[in-house]
């Protein structure tokens, strides 16, 4: 029996039916389903559509149904099309006819997203206080990290010295922004569709501002043909999952190249690895490349969902059924990836020694060429006269802690005997000035501006 078999007149075939039924992923929207049904009652209670007596049924049974399925996670189950059938059927169980009205006027099309944007709005704030624990164990490692120093990379070539907490606050910044672009998607969910009936909107005198305000909603959807197969805000949730993966799999790849030998930067802790069933010598960062590797189901979802979206006509069509995978694929990836990659950054040890020999040497190339500029010279002239340096001391297999007075002076006569004070790491990132660069006091800032950021995020509620 399913809600609309009154107008066909033989049983469906299995294969064509079971194909479509979604009641096997769509009862993780079990709670909003009933949510939004208790509101439904309750709206149509107050237009007069559903009798004092009727709605106050309604709403009993519903509540009873919800304990029941709190209870026993089992009891969500049977041979229901989807989750608001299922309810529909518990409903009518307890209170017959009563529970045979609550449909009146509306339509699973706009229920079935009401569903998921209640459900994006409860489960989004779960994400957002992963990120935050994760910006809470960078910031942690970076005040750990003191002063001590490592190279930074470009085209994975040593670049300049900073400050190996500079490095830790830079994963927390993309990760901020992900915090933020979720907020986004979830602004994006705050909108009721109740109201728009199948597609043309409903008959009955629904008060859908006072709806939207019980179910928490700031505002009501624009149209109700765009609400029925409006799904925007799957696609912006995917893009701010698939994106805060990729920043999860950069900080893996970087921790991956630099736990291991070649680099040695920062250790593994043995919590966090895991070892080779043949190699003894082996300790993996499993946890970080599985984060690295399920970046690629992450952004499918992304890129399976707007090619889903793309060709489809206006209003609801059955292909939107596919959301529902989608975001709860995404979601629970990025939920374990962040307690994965957690797990592993809050653990590291870092080898001060190895960061700071490493960041020592011909990176300092621009601080040299900087010391000409502050004396006049142009800074294409001086970025000459430090790269024939440079290629000199390649050479000869030294670097600018090994010149003498004189060779610094036959470099250039503007080289004066602080010059060699000036070419080593610490005075370079002493150097710096603005608020982002890696100067410790800007760190030492932005460390407890970090932290200030943690501190004042609402705790979620549910
Ligand atoms: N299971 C459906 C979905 O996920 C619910 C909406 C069904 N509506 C319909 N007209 N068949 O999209």
């Amino acid at each position: 029996m399913t809600l609309w078999s009154g107008r066909f007149d033989t049983a469906p075939d299995p294969d064509a039916f079971d194909f479509g039924i979604s009641f096997g992923f769509d009862r993780a929207l079990f709670e909003d389903d009933i949510r939004g049904s208790l509101a439904w009652a309750d709206a149509l209670g107050a237009a007069g559509v559903l009798s004092a007596e009727d709605t106050a049924a309604i709403v009993a049974a519903l509540n009873g149904i919800l304990d029941e399925g709190r209870r026993d996670p089992a009891f969500v189950s049977g041979p229901d099309e989807d989750v608001h059938s299922f309810v529909e059927r518990q409903l009518v169980a307890r209170v017959g006819d009563a529970g045979r009205r609550l449909h009146t006027g509306r339509s699973r099309n706009e229920q079935v997203s009401l569903d998921l944007r209640l459900y994006l709005r409860r489960r989004i704030p779960l994400l957002q206080e992963g990120i935050a624990r994760l910006v809470g164990a960078c910031t942690d490692q970076a005040e750990r990290a003191g002063d001590a120093l490592m190279p930074s990379y470009t085209h994975m070539r040593r670049a300049q010295p900073v400050l190996v907490a500079h490095f830790y606050l830079s994963h927390a910044a993309a990760l901020r922004r992900d915090h933020a672009r979720l907020a986004g998607a979830a602004a994006e969910a705050d909108a009721l569709t109740l109201g728009s009936g199948a597609i043309a909107g409903t008959s009955y005198p629904v008060d859908t501002g006072r709806l939207a305000r019980a179910l928490g909603f700031s505002r009501v959807v624009l149209n109700s043909i765009d609400a029925s197969s409006d799904r925007d805000f799957v696609a912006s949730f995917l893009f701010a999952t698939s994106l805060a993966m990729v920043h999860l799999s950069r900080m893996a790849e970087d921790f991956i190249l630099f736990t291991g030998e070649e680099h040695g930067f920062f250790g593994l802790s043995d919590a966090s690895a895991t070892g080779s069933s043949m190699m003894p010598q082996k300790k993996n960062p499993d946890p970080l490349e599985l984060v690295r590797g399920k970046t690629g189901r992450a952004v499918g979802r992304l890129t399976g969902w707007l090619t889903t979206m793309k060709a489809l006509p206006t209003g609801y069509n059955k292909d939107l059924q596919e959301d529902k995978e989608a975001v709860f694929d995404a979601e629970a990836t990025l939920a374990a990836s962040l307690r994965a990659t957690h797990a592993v950054i809050a653990r590291l040890t870092l080898n001060a020694s190895t960061t700071e020999a490493a960041a020592s040497g011909l990176l300092l190339a621009t601080d040299v060429a900087d010391y000409l500029t502050t004396r006049g010279v142009p800074f294409r002239r001086a970025h000459e006269i430090v790269g024939a340096m440079v290629r000199q001391l390649l050479a000869e297999g030294r670097d600018f802690s090994a010149l003498s007075r004189d060779e610094w002076t036959a470099a250039s006569e503007l080289f004066g005997a602080d010059a060699a004070r000036a070419a080593t790491p610490r005075a370079s990132v002493e150097a710096k000035r603005t608020p982002q660069s890696t100067s410790p006091d800007a760190v030492r800032a932005a460390i407890a501006e970090c932290r200030t950021w943690v501190e004042n995020l609402p705790k979620p509620s549910a």
